[in-house]
């Protein structure tokens, strides 16, 4: 009868050890601890799970805000390609600018059994509900290229600094006024991208903090006195949208002057302000960008666009992709030095570096990107 005992005992120890295979073990570090992943049966016998992570061959879902920029693009297409790879079974979607798609996208990931889920957010602020619920049902969230606000329900985000690369955009305009209008003062305008992304007022920030004591000094004169982000911001980061606002600024503050230079805070925006200086009969300004999409290399390249910022998507995917596997490992999130606080919770941040591209660096910037070195002929 003890005997019997004994067995039933260490028969029930192994089928519940089995039954938490699929749960973490190891908390993740302090402020990011998500809920304990509920005990569930590991269903796949193929691909076991490592202690304290989850199968090897788990559902992973990306949730991107849309695809109007080729970022985006580019990441839907890396993400496919890469999870796969790495023996994940992707569940990725974009969510069309929309932010209830965005949520039902993430609730139906949540529903579908993903692991993890990579979330680059439409609006930062307004997926907390659903992130808490990914966490208290033990899925962790990485937030992909923008922060996620305002929520406990997030275990790290990857991204470039976006401090870091607004301050470079200003760099870029001032070294494009330098080089294209000669001694200054000079005219200029400021355009800042979607407002609902907090990355965007983060870029205005930091070109600010170079262009601000010009503008005190009157180095630089903003003719339309339009300094504020909400006077510069971009609905939507619609290209549309800035070409209006800038056909209006030209009409109204530039009929009898010329416009030197546009701080602008993504290529399709740079190339709509481009445009809009060309039907008003102004010589091209020196203008800023960002993501060294196809279009705006030819145009660096032609000398029509001053300067774009490269900020790989290879790069930000395999770093998430390196995470979600250490993950997948029961070894947690790996070690960051930057946390930068959510409003909520101090969030890691693993930041990568933005790179500005100008016609005398591109072939270097895009030796290893044999697309974009194609470009430059
Ligand atoms: C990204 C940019 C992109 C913009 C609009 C930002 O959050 O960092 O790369 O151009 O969104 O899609």
């Amino acid at each position: 009868m003890k005997k019997l005992f004994a067995l039933l005992l260490a028969l029930v120890m192994v089928l519940s050890m089995t039954a938490c295979g699929g749960g973490r073990t190891e908390p993740a570090p302090a402020a990011n601890t998500p809920a304990e992943k509920p005990a569930e049966a590991n269903s796949s016998t193929e691909a076991p799970a490592a202690a304290g992570g989850f199968e090897a061959d788990a559902t992973i879902g990306v949730s991107l805000p849309w695809l109007g920029t080729q970022n985006w693009k580019e990441a839907e297409e890396m993400f496919k390609t890469e999870l796969e790879a790495a023996g994940f079974k992707p569940i990725i979607q974009a969510a069309d600018n929309k932010v209830p798609t965005q949520q039902q996208q993430i609730e139906s990931m949540i529903q579908n059994g993903a692991k993890v889920i990579v979330v680059g957010p439409i609006d930062g602020t307004q997926l907390g509900a659903v992130l808490e619920e990914a966490k208290a049902a033990g899925v962790y969230v990485i937030g992909y290229d923008r922060l996620l606000e305002n929520t406990t329900g997030v275990d790290g985000v990857v991204q470039f600094g976006s401090v870091k690369t607004g301050e470079l955009q200003a760099q870029a305009l001032l070294d494009g006024l330098k080089a294209m209008k000669g001694e200054g003062p000079w005219n200029i305008e400021l355009f800042g991208g979607g407002p609902a992304d907090p990355n965007a007022p983060n870029f205005f920030k930091g070109a600010m903090s170079v262009l601000q004591p010009l503008i005190d000094d009157g180095t630089l004169t903003v003719v339309s006195g339009q300094t504020d982000f909400t006077q510069c911001a971009t609905m939507d980061w619609d290209n549309a949208k800035a070409q209006a606002r800038m056909d209006s600024l030209l009409s109204g503050f530039y009929s009898d002057k010329e416009i030197h230079g546009v701080l602008s805070p993504n290529d399709g925006i740079a190339r709509a302000i481009i445009t809009s200086c060309e039907q008003a009969g102004q010589k091209i300004p020196a203008i800023s960008g960002l993501d060294a999409e196809n279009e705006s290399v030819e145009w660096v390249w032609s000398g029509r666009q001053y300067s774009t910022i490269a900020k790989p998507t290879d790069a930000l995917v395999a770093q998430t992709i390196e995470i979600i596997k250490s993950l997948q490992a029961g070894n947690g999130m790996p070690a960051t030095d930057v946390q930068v606080n959510n409003g909520k919770i101090d969030v890691l941040v693993y930041e990568l570096p933005p790179v500005v591209v100008t016609k005398d660096n591109a072939k270097e910037v895009f030796a290893n990107d044999p697309g974009r070195l194609e470009l430059l002929k």
